[in-house]
């Protein structure tokens, strides 16, 4: 007899729906599985077996046809057991078919019968749905996740054995989720008030937050660099639903979802320097998302930046031009979406303490250049703010009072936000000025005259090139943002220009 159920496949952070069709014959017993399948689903046969032995039922020894439907998409991992096994089930007779007709069903089996979560059933559940399919069938640990779709029935399965029950009962049971909700800012996360001292860096990392702008701090080992840099996500805006629900979609194919099925704060991400390229933007056989993904709309924090390849470091380029990392394969094209901030760290020169004030450089002046060279000129110019980051006295560190809140910081930053979201509505995908073209704001209605003509003069003394030029125009847009003014005037582009120097400098 014939079965035929569906399934679905992960497809960069999409899904498509494959038809699964068994059909079970008299015959020499046997099991043969056709559509494309990589080793990892052939590995299905001897788990779908024990699982249904151990669930107490009968294996048919028959002759097993497992076809798996469009054949152009190569079917991956473990998710297709279930299906498979309630197909071999339905067309042994031990099931009705219409159980699971216009149900899209994935899970991983144990050997017992018991049912393992799955990668990527966010994007499974936007396909049901949009498909106009009756429910989603999968593993208790995903339904939380697949809940998050409106207007889908989703029913959560813990054992093969609840299968033949919900058959014999009349249906499966639908989940009742919990509403998840979107929070104001990880309580997790660390906060500023931490932080002694560090006016300027403070500030940098204020008008990062408040225009979505890439930050560079610089400073000796021990500043403070990395202290900074981690606060940086929690004077972020909260996340919008919408927003919330892409960046769980990307945590949810790369198999690193929360148990509660939502990323509901914004993501810091902090790869080590010796990540390779395919780890940091994504890529793989099958395409899988890599480090800037898991920070979009976070943080993507590069601490000792010189220190990674600068192949990896090169690679960067076009996704933060576009926003997004395109991998492509002989047979498509996936997209996977990675809006982040940058904040890049480095030393000054490879001992550290070029910029200390006490301690001494044991670094030659080629040393220094070579070091600094290491992030290469397209990259460095990507970056609009650049900070030094020099080392608190002891004294400030064991100093009475506490420094600015977060929370303080935060509410100056959501006012900013306020301002830029207003200006940019009719634009679409245009929320912050670090995502406007800065030739938006080169007109007199942006930039007053005074401030005009000290940017012009700042440009002509530091030999900016033109791209310098505008990302310094975009940071001083923030400075006025952040202080309410609808124009830039010659004290925001003097901030701003302040923000230019640090590593840029030639090194001494
Ligand atoms: N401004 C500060 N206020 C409070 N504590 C500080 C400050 N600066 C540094 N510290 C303390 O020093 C520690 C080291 O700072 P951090 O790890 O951020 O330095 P770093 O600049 O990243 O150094 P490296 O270059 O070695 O990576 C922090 O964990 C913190 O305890
Ligand atoms: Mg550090």
């Amino acid at each position: 007899m014939l079965a035929r159920l569906r399934s679905a496949a992960v497809v960069g952070v999409d899904a498509q729906i494959v038809v699964v069709e068994v059909d079970v014959a008299h015959g020499i017993p046997s099991f043969t599985m056709v559509g494309l399948p990589d080793a990892s689903v052939r590995e299905s046969r001897d788990r779908v077996k024990s699982a249904i032995k151990n669930t107490g039922l009968t294996y048919p020894s028959a002759r097993i046809t497992v076809n798996l439907a469009p054949a152009d998409i190569r079917k991956v991992g473990s998710a297709f057991d279930l299906p498979i096994a309630l197909g071999i089930l339905c067309a042994a007779g031990a099931l009705p078919p219409a159980a699971i007709d216009e149900v899209v069903v994935v899970g991983e089996l144990s050997l017992d019968g018991g049912i393992h979560s799955t990668r990527g059933v966010l994007p499974l559940a936007v396909t049901t749905r949009r498909e106009g399919l009756r429910a989603l069938l999968v593993p208790s640990r995903n339904a939380p996740e697949a809940a998050l779709v409106d207007q889908l029935d989703v029913w959560p399965i813990d054992h093969l054995r609840e299968a033949l029950d919900a058959a014999s009962t009349g249906g499966f049971a639908s989940y009742r989720p919990r509403p998840l909700a979107v929070g104001p800012a990880d309580p997790a996360s660390p906060d500023f008030s931490d932080v002694r001292g560090q006016v300027f860096p403070r500030r940098a990392l204020e008008i990062a937050a408040a225009g979505s702008h890439h930050v560079l701090l610089s400073g000796p080992p021990g500043s403070g660099k990395t202290l900074l840099a981690r606060r940086l996500p929690g004077i972020l805006p909260p996340l919008t639903f919408d927003e919330a629900l892409e960046v769980t979609a990307i945590h949810s194919v790369a198999g690193l979802l929360p148990r509660e099925g939502l990323v509901s704060h914004r993501p810091f991400r902090a790869p080590h320097h010796t990540i390779s390229d395919v780890a940091l933007v994504g890529g793989g056989a099958q395409p899988r998302p890599g480090e800037i993904s898991l920070a979009h709309h976070g943080v993507l924090f590069l601490d000792e930046t010189p220190e990674f390849d600068r192949r990896v470091l090169d690679v960067l380029r076009q996704p933060l031009e576009e926003g997004q990392v395109r991998i492509a394969r002989a047979s498509r094209t996936v997209a996977f979406p990675a809006r982040f901030q940058l904040v890049a760290a480095m030393n000054p020169c490879p001992c550290g303490f070029l910029t200390d004030p006490v301690k001494p450089c044991t670094c030659s002046a080629q040393q220094v250049h070579r070091y600094r060279h290491r992030m290469s000129g397209p990259l460095r110019d990507r970056i609009d703010l650049s900070v030094e980051v020099p080392p608190v006295p002891i004294e400030h560190l064991t100093s009475e009072g506490a420094a600015e809140a977060s929370a303080v910081i935060a509410a100056r930053v959501v006012a900013a936000r306020d301002r830029q979201r207003a200006r940019y509505t009719t634009t679409a995908g245009i929320r912050t000025n670090g995502e406007a073209p800065a030739s938006w704001f080169r007109t007199p209605a942006h930039l007053a005259a005074d401030a005009r003509r000290l940017l012009e003069q700042a440009a002509v003394r530091q030999s900016w090139s033109a791209r310098v030029f505008d990302r310094v125009l975009k940071v001083a847009r923030t400075v006025a943002d952040l202080s309410g003014h609808d124009r830039i005037e010659a004290e925001h582009v003097a901030e701003a220009v302040q923000f230019r120097t640090g590593d840029l400098r030639p090194a001494a």
